[in-house]
C-alpha cells in the first residue's frame, strides 16, 4: 500500500482538534480500492450506526485501545472482498466511538511468517505511553507465530504506520514447547505482575483440551512459556480470542488491565474464552492467584454444563474483546456480529461482518454475572423528540402499533410491570417441569408470557422479530420452594419471507426477581441487526435479520402482550436514530 508523508496526517489531526467534540469534518475521499461494482445497488442491510467499513469482509475487533484521546479500532478485513481471505488490520478511529475515520491498513500479510493473513491481536500500552501490537502470523501451512508490531512515529496520534519487530515471529511453535502450530492463536493484552514481567495469554488446543497458554516477559520481545497454562478445561476444542482482565467489586467503573488483586481494592478477574467450535463467547468469573498465575474460576468449564458457562451475548456475537478506557475509568467491549445470510447473498451485497455497538462492562453487584451497556455516546444519535409512552394497561393479545419513529433505525427502552405475579395460580400450574433450556422455553407453553416488542415489522406482520420476556415458577424438588425465573428471547423465525437466512431463535435467563423488579428491555435497531439489553444489560442478544418487506418506512414497531393476563407497561421511549458518520480520510 502506498503512503505519502505523515505531515499531512498531522494537518487533518489539527483539523478535528479545532472542532466540536466528536463529529468529523473530514474531507472523505473515495473508496480506498476498488469497490464492487454492485456496490451502488439498494443496500437496505446496511447499519447506519454500527461501525462496518465502506465495503468488503471484516471479522474480528483487533487491538482495541485509547491513545492521546483518540480511540483506535483495527479488525480482520479482507481488503479484496466481501469473503473471508487475504486477512489484514483495518483500521479506524474515532473521537467518540460513534463516528469513524477510516484510515490506511495497519498490517497487511507480506512477511513470511503471515503471508497467510495477519490474524487477530491486541494492543498493550507500554511504560512512556508507547502503544504496541501482537498479532498472530500465520506463515506456510497455518503455522501460527506471536508477531509484535510498533508505530513508526509516536507523535502522530492517527498511529497510521505499524513497523514489525526485526525479531519476529516472537514465539514460535516448535517441537520443543509442544505447542500446536496450527492452534495458536490471538494474543491478549498484557498484563504486569508484581514481579516487573510482562505476561499474555494465547490460544491454544490439545486435542480436545482448550489452553489458555501463559508467556512472561522483561522486555515485551524475548517471550518465555509458563510451565502452566493460566487456565485450561476439556472438551471444549481450540480456544480463539481469549481475553483477561480484572473488574471491580460493586464499582462499574473499569479497572486498568494490569490492576492485581491487593488489599487496597477489591478485585476479581474474568476470563473470557471464544469457543471455535461453536463460535460462542463464553466468560468466567474468578480469582487470578498472582503467585501461581493460575486463574480459579467460581464456577468453571470443568464442572459444568457449556449451558450454564455465561456468555456475553446469546445471539450473535464471537472474537470480543475489551480493553480500559482511562479517560473515561471504563472497560469497554467490542464484538464481531456476523451476518445471518448465505455467502452468496453477502458477496453479491459486496460487505460481510459488523461490529457490536462498543458496550461498558462491570460486574453485577452480585458478583456472579458481568453487566453491560451501550456506551453513553450512541446516546447522541438519538433524534431531540422521543415518542413517549407512559402507564399503558395492556390487554391479553394486546398489539401497539409505536408511532412517529423510523422504525428501522431506532433506539427504544421499554419496561413491563407482571401484577399481582403470586396469585397466577393458573399460568403457574402448567410451568411446573424442569428447565433449563432458556433457548427451549423461549417456545415454551406456561408461565406468563410471551410480551414484549416486534421489530422490523412489516404492515401485515408477515414479517417480524419478537424480542419478549417468559416469566415461569420453578420449583425446587429437594425443599418444594418455588422461584419466578424470567427468560428472555429473540425470536428471529419470522424475520424474513427469505427462508435462505440463519432464522435460529435465541434465548438466556435473565437473574432479576420480577416480584421486585420491572423487566426492562432496550432494543437498538439499525436495519439488518437487533441488538437487545434484558434487565439494565444483564442478558444481551444479538440478531441478524434480513426483512424483505420490512425495510426502511415500510419497518413498523409494536409493543405487544400475549400473556393471558393484564400486564403494565411503564414506560416506553422510542427514538429514531441518526446514522453515524464513517469516512474514509485520504492520507
Ligand atoms: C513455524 O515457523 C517458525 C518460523 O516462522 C519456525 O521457527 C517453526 O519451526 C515453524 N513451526 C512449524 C511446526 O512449522
Ligand atoms: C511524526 O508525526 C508528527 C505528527 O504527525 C509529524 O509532525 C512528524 O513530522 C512525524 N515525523 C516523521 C519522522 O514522520
Ligand atoms: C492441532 O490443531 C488441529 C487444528 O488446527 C487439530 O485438528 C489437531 O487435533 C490438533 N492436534 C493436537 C495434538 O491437539
Ligand atoms: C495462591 O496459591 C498458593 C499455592 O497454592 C497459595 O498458598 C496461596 O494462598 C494462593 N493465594 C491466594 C491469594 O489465593
Ligand atoms: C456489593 O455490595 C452489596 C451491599 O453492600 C453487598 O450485598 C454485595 O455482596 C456486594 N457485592 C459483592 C460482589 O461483594
Ligand atoms: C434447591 O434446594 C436445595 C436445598 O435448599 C438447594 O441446595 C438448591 O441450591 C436448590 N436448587 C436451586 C436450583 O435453587
Ligand atoms: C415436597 O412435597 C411433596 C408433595 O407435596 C411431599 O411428598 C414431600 O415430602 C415434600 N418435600 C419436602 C422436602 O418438604
Ligand atoms: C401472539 O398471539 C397471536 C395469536 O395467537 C399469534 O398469532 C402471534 O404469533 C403471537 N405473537 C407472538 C410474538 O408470540
Amino acid at each position: 500500500m502506498a503512503l505519502s508523508s505523515s505531515v499531512r496526517v498531522w494537518n487533518v489531526f489539527s483539523l478535528i482538534l479545532s472542532l466540536s467534540y466528536g463529529v468529523f469534518h473530514i474531507e472523505a475521499n473515495s473508496h480506498r480500492g476498488t469497490p464492487p461494482s454492485v456496490f451502488s445497488i439498494n443496500q437496505p442491510y446496511r447499519t447506519a450506526f454500527h461501525f462496518q467499513p465502506h465495503h468488503y469482509w471484516m471479522n474480528d475487533p483487533n487491538g482495541p485501545m485509547i491513545y492521546k484521546g483518540l480511540y483506535h479500532v483495527f479488525y480482520q478485513y479482507n481488503p479484496k472482498g466481501a469473503t473471508f481471505g487475504n486477512i489484514a488490520w483495518g483500521h479506524s478511529m474515532s473521537r467518540d466511538l460513534v463516528n469513524w475515520a477510516l484510515l490506511p491498513l495497519a498490517l497487511s500479510p507480506t512477511k513470511s511468517y503471515d503471508i497467510n493473513g495477519c490474524w487477530s491481536g491486541s494492543a498493550t500500552i507500554l511504560h512512556g505511553n508507547k502503544p504496541a501490537l501482537l498479532y498472530t502470523g500465520a506463515g506456510p501451512n497455518q503455522n501460527q507465530t506471536q508477531n509484535l508490531a510498533l508505530p513508526l512515529n509516536l507523535s502522530d496520534p492517527f498511529l497510521v504506520h505499524w513497523v514489525r519487530s526485526p525479531l519476529n515471529p516472537l514465539i514460535a511453535p516448535t517441537s520443543e514447547n509442544h505447542i500446536n502450530a496450527t492452534s495458536f492463536r490471538d494474543p491478549t493484552t498484557a498484563w504486569l505482575g508484581h514481579d516487573g514481567l510482562w505476561r499474555i495469554l494465547v490460544g491454544s488446543q490439545r486435542r480436545d483440551t482448550g489452553l489458555a497458554l501463559l508467556f512472561k516477559s522483561k522486555d515485551f520481545v524475548h517471550w518465555v512459556k509458563a510451565k502452566h497454562p493460566l487456565y485450561s478445561a476439556k472438551h471444549c476444542g481450540m480456544w480463539e480470542c481469549p481475553d483477561f482482565f480484572p473488574v471491580f467489586i460493586n464499582s462499574t467503573f473499569g479497572a486498568e488491565t494490569s490492576t492485581l488483586p491487593g488489599k487496597d481494592f477489591n478485585v476479581r478477574h474474568v476470563l473470557k474464552l471464544s469457543l471455535n467450535d461453536l463460535i460462542q463467547d463464553y466468560y468466567l468469573i474468578g480469582s487470578y492467584n498472582v503467585t501461581r498465575d493460575r486463574f480459579i474460576p467460581d464456577m468453571g468449564l470443568k464442572d459444568t454444563e457449556l449451558s450454564s458457562v455465561m456468555r456475553y451475548d446469546y445471539g450473535k456475537f464471537y472474537a470480543s474483546k475489551t480493553f480500559y478506557d482511562d479517560a473515561k475509568k471504563r472497560r469497554i467491549l467490542w464484538g464481531w456480529v456476523k451476518e445471518s445470510s448465505v455467502q452468496k447473498e453477502y458477496s453479491q451485497r459486496g460487505w460481510s461482518g459488523i461490529q457490536g455497538i462498543p458496550r461498558s462492562v462491570w460486574l453485577d453487584e452480585s458478583g456472579k454475572q458481568l453487566v453491560q451497556w451501550p456506551i453513553e455516546e450512541i446516546e447522541k444519535l438519538r433524534s431531540s423528540k422521543p415518542f413517549i409512552w407512559h402507564s399503558k394497561q395492556l390487554q391479553p393479545g394486546a398489539l401497539l402499533h409505536v408511532p412517529r419513529v423510523t422504525a428501522a433505525q431506532a433506539d427504544v427502552e421499554v419496561s413491563f410491570e407482571v401484577q399481582d405475579l403470586a396469585e397466577k395460580e393458573e399460568e403457574w400450574k402448567q410451568s411446573g417441569r424442569k428447565m433449563t433450556d432458556p433457548q427451549r422455553m423461549c417456545g415454551e407453553k406456561g408461565g406468563i408470557g410471551p410480551f414484549g416488542l416486534l421489530v422490523l415489522a412489516s404492515k401485515g406482520l408477515r414479517e417480524h422479530t419478537s424480542v419478549f420476556f417468559r416469566v415461569f415458577k420453578l420449583k425446587n424438588d429437594s425443599d418444594n420452594s418455588t422461584k419466578f425465573v424470567v427468560v428472555m428471547c429473540s425470536d428471529q423465525s419470522r424475520s424474513s419471507l427469505d427462508r435462505k437466512n440463519d432464522l435460529s431463535s435465541y434465548g438466556a435467563f435473565l437473574d432479576l426477581d420480577p416480584l421486585h423488579h420491572k423487566l426492562s428491555l432496550r432494543t437498538l435497531i439499525d436495519h439488518s441487526v437487533v441488538e437487545s439489553f434484558g434487565g439494565q444489560g444483564k442478558a444481551c442478544i444479538t440478531a441478524r435479520v434480513y426483512p424483505t418487506l420490512a425495510i426502511n418506512d415500510e419497518a413498523h414497531l409494536f409493543v405487544f402482550n400475549n400473556a393471558t393476563s393484564n400486564l403494565k407497561l411503564t414506560t416506553l421511549t422510542a427514538w429514531s436514530m441518526k446514522k453515524a458518520r464513517v469516512k474514509s480520510i485520504n492520507i
